[in-house]
């Protein structure tokens, strides 16, 4: 089975680029990972990319006129390396709605909250400051607006009591790099459908999911 050329946006540390990785490790996985290509030519998750053998690319936002000749740099970077699929890892720019029209339910991305509560910056910070006993993370299909779009995958992660936005992401990244291989694993095996605002995930046998997790996939 060809596996799905995908393309990983970064703009950090590239701990679930990293995730990303080691499940594109096994060949059996539906997908690999072709290019990364971080804003921030510092980006931590640069250097394990190389380390693993695979193309990299940064592009400085200061040579660019303007948001969408940035986009349009992506968007032809993107294409060269014969991306099929594109993953944002941490990328912290906003992406212009022109990128996102080329690249049709082509384009997921990670947040942690469970969408659509908290969308936008400092998420764990908004969990804590409403007070919320369950947060998670979401993968998502990306649309326009800011962290919305079709859900592929949730994880629930409890919140303890003394957390700080630190404790809180520190164990929601646990569950992130469990969720972002899982997501695109079942994208890569084509299970993933979208149905208007929602996804339908096929070849899931309806038991009902063990507490806080879900999907059982
Ligand atoms: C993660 O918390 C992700 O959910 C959010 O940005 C963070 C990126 O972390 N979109 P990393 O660069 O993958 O370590």
């Amino acid at each position: 089975m060809a596996r799905l050329k995908t393309g990983v946006l970064i703009s950090g540390r590239g701990s679930n680029l990293k995730a990303l990785i080691e499940a594109c490790r096994d060949p059996a996985f539906p997908a690999e990972i072709v290019t990364v290509i971080s804003n921030k030519a510092d980006a931590a998750g640069l250097t394990f990319a190389r380390d693993a053998g695979i193309a990299t690319a940064s592009l400085d936002q200061r040579a660019f006129a303007d948001r969408a000749a940035f986009d349009l740099a992506i968007d032809e970077t993107l294409r060269a390396a014969h991306v099929e699929f594109v993953c944002l890892a941490g990328y912290m720019r906003l992406l212009s709605d022109g990128f996102i029209a080329r690249w049709p339910d082509r384009i997921i991305n990670i947040h942690p909250s469970l969408l659509p509560a908290f969308r936008g910056l400092n998420a764990h910070a908004q969990a804590l400051a409403a007070g919320v006993k369950i947060a998670g993370c979401t993968v998502h299909v990306v649309r326009p607006d800011v962290d919305s779009g079709p859900i592929i995958a949730q994880a629930a992660v409890p919140v303890l009591p003394g957390d700080t936005a630190d404790t809180l992401a520190d164990r929601m990244l646990v569950a992130e790099h469990k969720l972002y291989p899982l997501a695109l694993r079942l994208w890569g095996e084509g299970r993933v459908r979208i149905d208007g605002d929602r996804t339908i995930i096929a070849g899931h046998d309806g038991e009902a999911p063990p507490l806080l997790i879900n999907p059982p996939y």
